[in-house]
């Protein structure tokens, strides 16, 4: 606020020396120009005889009417001399010798002057016509023009400090509301917002600011939640770990149960290191999503390469995995490893629920390409295709529950969908649609 009077004040400074010199240069050229006009006048009435007159011009009466209707036109002071520096003419009695020479200095500070010499028709000088008049008049004239606009300026500027105060205060107000909201709000309470309704962009910051916060207490949400079902994945196995233990240190067991205790130790020590390895794969994913490696790859062939290593386990299960494509070769970039990752998850899925049989079945079309899984086994219950890529959860025999949340997470990263539905005439079928990107 206090750099804006300065400038202000700065900005006023110079236009009031520059209007200050500018009128003056104007009003002494407009006083020149009346001087020169008035000195037309005053050429026509004198001639040779005039300039040789021996007596004062005032006391002849045969030329006084002349120059009285003349002294109504001309209201300059004029002096008329002849040559010889005689006074022939003057406008006042006032003036004297004296003034001719003072007009004939150079400094002619106090007096704005204009000189005409006159001359006779065969270009003889007679004498000169000087009009003056005293510079104070002038600049009477100028200060009450200055100051008129020096008053003017200083209401409008007033008025202008006036409006934008106003202006001002209905701008700082709502930021002042939206500041302290900004300030007091807190994401694990419900929070009343003092409304704003300028219907400008304070408005809509004010909305973008609500938004914002609701997309927060959101996030914030979904954290506690995974770190409730995190906590509970972890202490389950844990929990059973102890109490196996426990029984083996108490001989609480013995014998072969020993044994059977032990198993079940390590089982639940390899589903808990499964668990956090996921836990920190699917953390891993989220916070680095830069951290993809996309190369050129064939589809039908990545594929195939999962599926043989999934033959023996399948064979021991006595389910037959079949692969369905027309063409050999579907190019595409991807992130090969990750990619490898999503297949690997949802065949082990089926493999897990599977009776007799799983299809794998690739196509391709107009830019995209689509890999569909199916088995015959239980398939889902009511509803549970929609929530099968949630975070930690798990149906009847799940794990972890993350797998299949790592692929929507992955399939998403390559531009792509993932979807879960009921197998005709039974089982569960997944669709993975992805584009053909090239380079
Ligand atoms: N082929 C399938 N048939 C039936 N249910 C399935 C199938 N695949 C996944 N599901 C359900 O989806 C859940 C989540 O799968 P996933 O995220 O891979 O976790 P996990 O395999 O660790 O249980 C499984 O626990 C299971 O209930
Ligand atoms: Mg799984």
């Amino acid at each position: 606020m206090v750099s804006y009077l300065a400038v202000l004040f700065v900005m006023f400074i110079i236009f009031m020396f520059l209007s200050n010199v500018l009128i003056h240069r104007y009003i002494q050229r407009e006083a020149r120009d009346g001087l020169k006009q008035q000195s037309e006048y005053l050429k026509k009435v004198v001639n040779e005889s005039f300039f040789n007159r021996r007596k004062d011009l005032k006391n002849n009466p045969e030329l006084a009417p002349n120059f009285r209707i003349l002294s109504r036109i001309i209201n300059a002071d004029f002096i008329i001399y002849n040559k010889d520096n005689r006074i022939i003419l003057k406008s006042s009695k006032d003036i004297d010798q004296q003034i001719i020479y003072l007009m004939s200095q150079e400094d002619k500070s106090e007096y704005i002057t204009y000189k005409e010499t006159v001359t006779s028709s065969n270009g003889d000088i007679m004498g000169y016509i000087l009009l003056f008049t005293k510079l104070k008049n002038v600049q009477a004239f100028q200060q009450s023009i200055v100051g008129t606009i020096m008053i003017s300026m200083i209401v409008a500027i007033l008025v202008a400090l006036l409006f934008s105060y106003f202006i001002q205060r209905s701008i700082t107000n709502p930021i002042k509301k939206l500041k302290k909201d900004m300030s007091s709000i807190s994401l694990d309470e419900d929070y009343t917002f003092n409304p704003i309704t300028t219907g400008d962009e304070i408005e809509d910051l004010y909305h973008g600011f609500k938004n914002m916060v609701n997309r927060l207490k959101l996030n914030v949400d979904e954290r506690r939640r995974f770190f409730q079902n995190a906590s509970h994945e972890l202490k389950t196995p844990l929990m059973s770990i102890q109490g196996y233990a426990e029984a083996i240190r108490d001989g609480v067991v013995d014998g072969y149960e020993v044994d059977d205790s032990l198993d079940i130790i390590i089982h639940q020590s390899k589903r808990l290191k499964m668990t956090v390895d996921d836990i920190l794969y699917l953390t891993k994913l989220e916070n680095t999503p830069e951290n993809y490696n996309f190369e050129t790859a064939n589809i039908v062939v990545t594929i195939k390469k999962i599926v043989k290593e999934f033959n023996k386990i399948a064979q021991d299960k006595q389910i037959n995995i079949e692969l369905i494509h027309s063409s050999e070769k579907i190019i595409s970039q991807i992130d090969v490893e990750k990619f490898r990752g999503v297949i690997t998850n949802i065949i082990s899925n089926a493999l897990r629920y599977a009776e007799h049989k799983i299809t794998i079945a690739m196509s391709s079309d107009e830019g995209m390409y689509a890999i569909h899984i199916t088995d015959d086994g239980v398939g889902f219950s009511f509803n549970e295709e929609n929530k099968v890529f949630e975070r930690f959860y798990k149906g009847k025999n799940g794990n972890s529950g993350i797998g299949l949340t790592i692929a929507k997470t992955i399939v998403q990263e390559h531009g792509g969908t993932i979807r879960a539905y009921q197998n005709q005439p039974k089982g569960a079928g997944f669709e993975i649609k992805l584009p053909v990107k090239l380079s």
